[in-house]
């Protein structure tokens, strides 16, 4: 069966490492006949949540706060796959991102139980160090992240060595994410 994906970018380099991961993702989903939704959180107004648990209560607008977020909500209503793409910013995801993710909380809150939908969630980042001892902090919040939501991962690539907007060509991890989007069926 084909998928709904929707990509939640978080990185303000649209020319950059997690827009090249981006690029090759979808190159990958799209040539296995997915359907594949962007936002470029850094371009969108997107405030951060203001924690007022008062969303939830009109279904076109589920948040309180009206901004951007009023055109990623329907498509995540939708949405099978769920990727979260960014450049790693002080061993975590961009502001941009947290900001977006956050809000989606709007949803579990139209849900009377509180009940968040199940997703599938794949992680594409970017990040100038290199090892597992760089990445661990991002793959344990992550990991703990769906696990707490109960979603189901379908992968993580983190790009290391990769600083300045370009570096990662010929890195590996861009057919790994080719390769990753050419899974999702
Ligand atoms: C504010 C800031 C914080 C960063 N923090 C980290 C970090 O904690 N660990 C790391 O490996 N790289 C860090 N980096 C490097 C970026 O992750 C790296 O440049 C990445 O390739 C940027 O992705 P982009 O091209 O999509 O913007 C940081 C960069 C910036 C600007």
């Amino acid at each position: 069966m084909k998928r709904k994906i929707v990509i939640l970018n978080g990185s303000p380099r649209l020319n950059g490492n997690t827009a090249a991961l981006i690029r090759e993702f979808v190159r990958g989903a799209e040539a296995a006949g997915n359907t594949v939704v962007r936002f470029d959180l850094d371009r969108m107004a997107i405030h951060g949540c203001k924690g007022c648990l008062g969303g939830g209560k009109n279904p076109d607008q589920p948040c309180v706060q009206k901004d951007d977020m009023d055109l990623i909500y329907p498509e995540y209503r939708s949405a099978d796959v769920l990727v979260l793409a960014s450049p790693m910013y002080y061993w975590g995801g961009s502001g941009q991102l947290k900001c977006a993710f956050d809000r989606l909380f709007a949803i579990t809150e139209s849900d009377p139980g509180w009940k968040t939908p199940h997703k599938k969630a794949i992680l594409l980042m970017a990040a100038e160090g290199t090892g597992k001892e760089n990445e661990a902090p991002v793959i344990d919040y992550y990991e703990s992240l769906l696990g707490f939501l109960g979603w189901e991962n379908l992968g993580s690539i983190v790009a290391g060595g990769v600083l300045k907007a370009g570096d990662i060509a010929g890195h590996p991890e861009l057919e790994k994410a080719f390769e990753l989007g050419k899974r999702i069926c």
